[in-house]
């Protein structure tokens, strides 16, 4: 039997990806005038079947986070409140996107090197993850990122 590419996905590291693979995804949004309403669905809004959420607050000004790749983890993030750029990097190309508001997400497939800078005051990241936590998922390094990405390992 053929393996599908979610299964591939599944139990490799994914390769190959790259910042043209990054999506800004449009979530519905419902205007009232007693406040609006916006939600996400995992494999309809978030292409993942996610196992993992977690937020990001109280930046301090002028810090940065999450400069990393993963190899097997998937993400959604959403500027819940406030705004912040994320930049992507393949290791070929970067490019940066300022995420402002809470109907847009952002999805990061695997093996791409992310940064996540210039929060707002009060900004609120919210991320959803195709994975549980796990350290080893982590490339911490870019030059490790930059020799996992030229030998196509991730
Ligand atoms: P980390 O992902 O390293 O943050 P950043 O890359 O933005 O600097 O996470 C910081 C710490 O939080 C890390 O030591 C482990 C812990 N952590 C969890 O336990 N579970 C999680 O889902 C995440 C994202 C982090």
């Amino acid at each position: 039997m053929i393996p599908t590419l979610s299964a591939i996905k599944k139990n490799y590291y994914c390769c190959e990806m790259t910042i043209e693979d990054v999506k800004i995804i449009e979530l519905p949004k419902f205007t009232d005038p007693r406040g609006n309403l916006s939600f996400v669905e995992q494999l309809n809004h978030i292409p993942f079947e996610m196992k993992r959420t977690y937020w990001i607050y109280d930046v301090p000004g002028g810090e940065a986070r999450g400069g990393h790749a993963f190899k097997k983890n998937e993400e959604f993030i959403v500027a819940l409140s406030g705004a912040f750029d994320v930049i992507v990097d393949d290791g070929l190309q970067k490019k940066k996107y300022t995420l402002n508001r809470s109907y847009y997400g952002l999805y990061v497939p695997v093996g791409l090197w992310r940064e996540i800078e210039n929060f707002s005051t009060n900004s609120l990241a919210l991320e959803f993850g195709s994975e549980h936590y796990s350290k080893e998922d982590y490339i911490r390094k870019y030059d490790e990122f930059l020799k996992l990405k030229s030998d196509g390992k991730i």
